[in-house]
């Protein structure tokens, strides 16, 4: 069955979605370097949404595309702006970032190592290739909102980044923007 969709920037979601995901800080205290500031953040602003993301997910026979809108809130842990978790793919799977509204980036690593960022602003295209762990950043003022599309059967390994981190910290030093060395990222067979 073919279809169009659209997405409603006003209300910030895409038709025809399946599924609604809402990221709490408390759910990314260990993805933060200073988890200690995370607890600060919640005893005075509770626990708030960090980002949010609609899906139109397939499932069933052959390779569909499975695509939709992540709106990733600004704020900063400590020097650490807001992010999202991060995550490989289990197959090696290409993605398709397309920056809609405000001013981020994707942070990117292949699994020997290399690291790699593209700035993600609106109608920037950014390609993710497949083997590349990615993790998206709001490094801006206002909320970052982008469409993302990647194949169905690519799947999630969020362990590689929850257990090792990525090899830089995306931070804000004196107003500008800074990628530093990640002091806790352990680099063990590749990534
Ligand atoms: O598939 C993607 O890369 C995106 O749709 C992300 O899943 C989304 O932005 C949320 O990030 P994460 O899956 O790392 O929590
Ligand atoms: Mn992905």
């Amino acid at each position: 069955m073919t279809f169009s969709t659209k997405i409603d920037i006003s209300k910030l979601l895409i038709e025809n979605y399946t599924n609604h995901r809402v990221v709490k800080l408390s759910s990314l205290k260990e993805y933060f370097s200073e988890p200690e500031k995370v607890d600060e953040i919640l005893k005075e602003r509770g626990d708030i949404t960090v980002y949010e993301y609609y899906e139109k997910i397939f499932e069933g026979e052959g390779v569909n595309l499975n695509f939709g809108l992540t709106i990733l809130y600004p704020g900063k842990v400590g020097k650490e702006y807001f992010m999202t978790r991060g995550h490989f793919h289990e197959k090696k799977a290409a993605e398709i970032y397309v920056g809609l509204e405000g001013q981020g980036l994707i942070l990117m690593q292949s699994e020997d190592g290399r690291v790699e960022w593209q700035p993600l602003d609106q109608n920037r295209v950014v390609y993710v290739p497949p083997g590349w762990g990615h993790r998206t950043v709001n490094t801006g003022k206002e909320r970052l909102v982008f469409f993302f599309a990647y194949p169905s059967d690519a799947g999630h390994d969020y362990e590689i980044v929850r257990a090792k981190g990525f090899a830089k910290l995306v931070l804000e030093e004196s107003g500008r923007l800074r990628l530093a060395d990640n002091p806790k990222y352990v680099r063990a067979r590749g990534f």
